[in-house]
């Protein structure tokens, strides 16, 4: 019985949602500890897909217990409405399946309005946000005025706080922005009707998943987002306002750091990106386009076109590295089935020299060049193959060049959206379990 922490190792959208739910079939609980409903972990299940938000991706399995830790923010009207469209797809969910953190902060409409509002108005630098208020709501988490879920059980200290906060808000919103102020008796009376919905899900989720874990049971904690949009480890500032690396595990639910016994790193086998920022792999011609094309590779909670390129080696050590990551998962491999030559960036050319360094400074990277090695491509689908020694030798060469280069067993390859389109070796925790 073990901690297994699910890690995406590029910027986000590696295909997280379907490595958390193959291992979530012989979890216990399964636990979000940072980001908000910015995420979108997208599950196929046969011919039923779901986009999951906020609630776990482990909510799919019965007998599964999710927690929304209090590293998350909660947008409490996008939490009733994901659980709402679960319910009516045949999920069962209710307070014996799903908690949530007293002490996760919430978002609120002065957040999404302050996240729309500073976007627009950044004339340079625009950082392509999701648009969820979920930078304002950590910025008001840091700055010690958030609500808590715990403030929203709490009627006379929520109402209190919220007018106080919605009237500092509005001189932000009309005198900087010269936008509308926000109603705070509209605002007040929309969260109230969110209390008691919302009060048999909380709890103390920090001492649950403690205990849970004393007990020996199957913890999966689900990162959300990716390495290189952390706040502190990724391309600064064009980042997520969250942790979402490993590190941000003990801070972000309660469970002490030590207690993860394994990080499970997931790339997808070529990158991509969503809003603004550096990305030097990234391809702007028709090459690109075909990536996108043939990946589907479309924000799962904006629709916003990703921005694809070829694999970034460079990046991904740094994040391999960073997370202790000690088996990776590769996803979409299929995708390249068609290609006649693939290419992997094994180092940078920044200014002029060669690294193989990550760099800190944000336009240092966006002026980094990629030095290029090519590889043949396998050109035949692979979606139907369940053996990695059944691959063909390119798909094979392409990855145990990716195993040997960053230091680790890949464990887990994808060639197909369906969760039985899965290469599974040396996942013991997962392999031989019969699906769904
Ligand atoms: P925010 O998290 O909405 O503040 O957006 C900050 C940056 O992170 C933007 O570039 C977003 O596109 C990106 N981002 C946030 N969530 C995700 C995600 O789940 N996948 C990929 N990119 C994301």
């Amino acid at each position: 019985m073990a901690v297994t922490c699910v890690i995406g190792v590029q910027w986000g959208d590696e295909g997280k949602g379907k490595v958390v739910d193959l291992l979530a079939r012989r979890s216990d609980f399964v636990v979000r500890f940072q980001g908000g409903g910015n995420a979108g972990h997208t599950v196929v299940v046969g011919r039923e897909k779901y986009v999951l938000h906020l609630i776990p991706s482990g909510v799919l399995h019965p007998g599964v217990r999710c927690v929304i830790g209090n590293g998350v923010v909660v947008d409490p009207a996008q939490f009733f409405q994901e659980i709402a469209d679960l319910r009516a797809r045949g999920i069962a969910i209710d307070g014996g399946n799903l908690h949530v953190s007293e002490r996760a902060h919430l978002v609120l409409p002065y957040h999404k309005l302050q996240d729309r509002l500073a976007e627009s108005s950044r004339s340079r630098e625009k950082l392509g946000t999701t648009g969820r208020g979920i930078g304002p709501c950590y910025m008001d988490k840091a700055a010690r005025v958030g609500l808590r879920v715990a403030d929203l059980l709490n009627p006379p200290r929520f109402a209190d706080r919220l007018r106080a906060n919605v009237e500092e808000k509005n001189k932000l919103f009309t005198a900087v922005y010269g936008g509308e102020a926000l109603d705070a008796a509209a605002v007040l009376a929309e969260y109230e009707g969110h209390r008691e919905r919302m009060r048999p899900f909380v709890c103390d989720t920090a001492r649950l998943l403690q205990e849970a874990s004393e007990a020996g049971k199957e913890l999966l904690l689900e990162g959300a987002q990716g390495t290189l949009l952390d706040v502190d480890f990724g391309t600064y500032p064009f980042v997520t306002s969250s942790h979402s690396d490993a590190g941000g595990v003990a801070a972000g639910c309660g469970l002490p750091a030590r207690r993860v016994d394994r990080v499970v790193g997931v790339l997808k086998a070529y990158t991509t990106r969503v809003g603004s920022g550096p990305c030097p792999t990234e391809l702007k011609d028709a090459q690109g386009v075909d990536l996108r094309e043939k990946g589907e590779e479309y924000g799962a909670t904006t629709g916003r076109p990703r921005r694809c390129g070829w694999f970034d080696l460079v990046a991904c050590r740094y994040s391999v590295r960073l997370n202790d990551v000690d088996v990776l998962a590769v996803t979409k491999l299929d995708v390249l089935d068609h290609l006649e030559t693939l290419r992997v960036a094994v180092a940078y050319e920044v200014r002029g020299e060669r690294t193989d360094h990550f760099p800190a400074d944000v336009d240092a990277l966006e002026e980094a060049r990629p030095v290029y090695r090519d590889f043949a491509g396998w050109r035949r689908p692979i979606g139907g193959i369940r053996r990695r020694v059944d691959l063909p030798a390119a798909a094979r060469a392409y990855l145990d060049f990716l195993e040997e280069s960053l230091e680790t067993p890949i464990q887990l390859v994808s060639v197909g959206s369906e969760r039985d389109q899965t290469i599974v070796e040396g996942l013991p925790w997962i392999s031989g379990s019969s699906g769904a």
